[in-house]
């Protein structure tokens, strides 16, 4: 199960509603012309439902079905196509572009689950098609922050009321890193995840896309994560 799989645990990432890291990929989806779209990891659905607003086809899968209950919520959900599985609960298909947002790549820990979700991703894509995809540059260190100290919040979540949120860093075992949210409500409830990221270098992304049968055709910084993130663009031919 994922650990996004809580009803409280997909309010609280709605409320970040300042998705400007998914700029980059509506422009590319505006940029090459894509008139049919796969989202792994589509979570509350805001990219699907934006992009099937435009006209574009639009699949997107999800193993937590709490992200799914959201994303079919939005306004406009009707025109997408949800899967509620892994990608292999995907149905055939030949789409111009696939992504994976907001560093869901990083949910792939294991060589073969990542190999897997690629060649996965490379089937389902048309001749000329385009993968898109971010994760955070190793070198910076991110999960530093992921601790009570650095994170601690206090959120309003419509439903639930105050809640204060935190992140406990647990290891950081490279290329593993494994963090718990602990999430507690005002009447003494508290809804725990633990999740584990795998922290790949350049070189090994553009390795394994290579293996996969992709091109990498850019890496660069993520505009809202200069330095942080790399957004990789890959083709099939
Ligand atoms: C950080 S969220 C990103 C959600 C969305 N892409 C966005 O931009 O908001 C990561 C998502 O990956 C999903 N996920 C976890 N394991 C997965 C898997 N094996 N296949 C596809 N998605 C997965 C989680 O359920 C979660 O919704």
């Amino acid at each position: 199960m994922s650990e996004f799989d809580h009803p409280l645990i997909a309010a609280i990432y709605d409320l970040d509603d300042d998705r400007g890291d998914l700029d980059v990929y509506l422009e590319l989806a505006r940029d090459t012309g894509a008139r049919s779209l796969l989202d792994v990891g589509c979570g509350t659905g805001v990219l699907a439902v934006r992009l099937a607003a435009g006209g574009v086809a639009v699949v997107a899968v999800d193993p937590a079905g709490a992200m799914l209950d959201r994303a079919r919520a939005r306004p406009g959900a009707d025109a997408v196509t949800w899967v509620h599985g892994a990608l292999d609960d995907a149905p055939p298909m030949q789409v111009d572009l696939a992504t994976m947002t907001a560093n869901t790549a990083q949910v792939f820990t294991t060589d073969e689950a990542w190999a897997r979700v690629l060649a996965g991703i490379r089937t389902r894509l048309a001749p000329g098609g385009r993968l898109a995809f971010e994760t955070r540059v190793p070198a910076r260190r991110g999960w530093e922050a992921w601790t009570r100290e650095h994170s601690h919040v206090r959120l309003e979540v419509p439903g639930y009321g105050e809640v204060a949120s935190w992140e406990d860093l647990l290891s950081a075992d490279l290329p593993l890193v494994t963090f718990r949210s602990t999430n507690a409500l005002a009447d003494g409830e508290v809804v725990t995840a633990v999740s584990t990221l795998r922290f790949r270098e350049r070189d090994e992304i553009e390795a394994s896309l290579a293996d996969a049968g992709f091109v990498v055709e850019r890496v660069f910084d993520a505009p809202t994560a200069p330095g942080q993130e790399w957004v990789f663009v890959a083709r099939v031919f």
